[in-house]
């Protein structure tokens, strides 16, 4: 019944009854695709996506696993790629009163969600989309056009704890709260969105060392720790490089003030708005910290993370 409510293609049902599935963390089943879970919603939006989406070579593709910190992420290349126009980052700037989510939409999420094909038109270059795809289900369009992608990726420990955070949100009071324990069991089975996390990242870390041109690997921490930093490497991969006048007016702060999480979390449209799917923006905003991990997780769990960690990335030259 859940499945003709949702409208499936007889291709999609046909592969769910092919797939592993497990209990998902919200509601209804993950199914696993070409390695990664998913829900049921979102496969069907995943093969329309892959199906039809056309990259062009100067589209920008903004990947993350849920919870690395992917609003940020849109704020901050939406006002990278924005700001001849939108210079002003005190007045009047998009993101004073839209949230990033509506500025940036994301590909299976939004735009490919319920079978839906896209309008294209009203997209200007370069086009801003994102995405939670692993590298291997991209949609073979943008793995062999020269798009560029930023991929930006979080400690283990962090984001397990505001995705367990993230998913409670959404569960209805009858379903009740998923303990810790549970899903972190899931966690390190890999069965999470997206999931497993590990593999999600180490499939772009690959890329970007094999071909830099094209993939910015970049870390939340790293972003934290420093900002203004981090934006100018991403300006000048994304081929926008900040001159010294910019330097000189502070439009490099500019951009990282209005994209903080103190600024954006504070806006009314933020602290007030929705997503079309019901979702709150204010569950997009919770603490916005490196290493809140340690206020939730036992001990055990962090070694249990970390060594998983070490065990799946470190051979491969990648540490958090
Ligand atoms: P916490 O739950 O640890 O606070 P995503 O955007 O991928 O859904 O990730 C959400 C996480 O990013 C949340 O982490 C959220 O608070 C944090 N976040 C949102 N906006 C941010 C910003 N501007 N700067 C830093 N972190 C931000």
């Amino acid at each position: 019944k859940y499945l003709l409510e949702l409208g499936l293609t007889p291709e999609c049902k046909q592969l769910i009854s092919s797939l592993p599935a497990e209990k998902g963390w919200v509601a209804n089943l993950l199914h696993q695709y070409q390695g990664f879970w998913h829900t049921t919603r979102q496969l069907q939006a995943v093969l329309t996506c892959q199906n039809h989406f056309q990259a062009q070579e100067t589209d920008i593709l903004l990947v993350t696993t849920p919870k690395s910190g992917t609003t940020w992420l849109k704020a901050i290349v939406f006002a990278l790629t924005n700001r001849v126009q939108y210079p002003n980052t005190d007045n009047n700037h998009p993101l004073l009163s839209e949230n990033p989510h509506i500025l940036v939409p994301f590909l299976e999420y939004g735009l490919y969600i319920d079978s839906q094909v896209p309008n294209f038109t009203t997209f200007t270059s370069p086009r801003l989309f994102a995405t939670h795809l692993p590298l291997v289900s991209l949609p073979e369009s943008a793995k062999n056009s020269s798009c560029k992608l930023v991929y930006l990726c979080r400690n283990p420990k962090d984001t397990f704890v505001s995705l367990w955070h993230f998913t409670n949100k959404l569960r209805t009071k009858d379903m009740g709260s998923n303990s810790l324990e549970e899903t972190f069991d899931k966690f390190i089975r890999g069965v999470s969105l997206y999931g497993p996390f590990w593999d999600h990242v180490l499939g772009y870390w690959k890329e970007s060392l094999e071909n830099p041109e094209r993939v910015l690997f970049l870390k939340y921490e790293e972003m934290k720790e420093q900002p203004k930093l981090q934006l100018m490497k991403l300006a000048q991969f994304l081929g926008c490089p900040f001159s010294n006048e910019e330097e000189t007016r502070g439009a490099v702060d500019g951009i990282q003030k209005l994209c903080s999480f103190e600024n954006l979390s504070n806006l009314e449209v933020n602290k007030t708005g929705k997503l079309a799917s019901g979702e709150e923006y204010k569950a997009f905003f919770r603490r916005g910290e490196v290493g809140d991990a340690k206020n939730h997780l036992t001990p055990q769990m962090i070694e249990k993370l970390d060594q998983i960690t070490e065990q799946k990335l470190h051979g491969y030259g990648l540490k958090f």
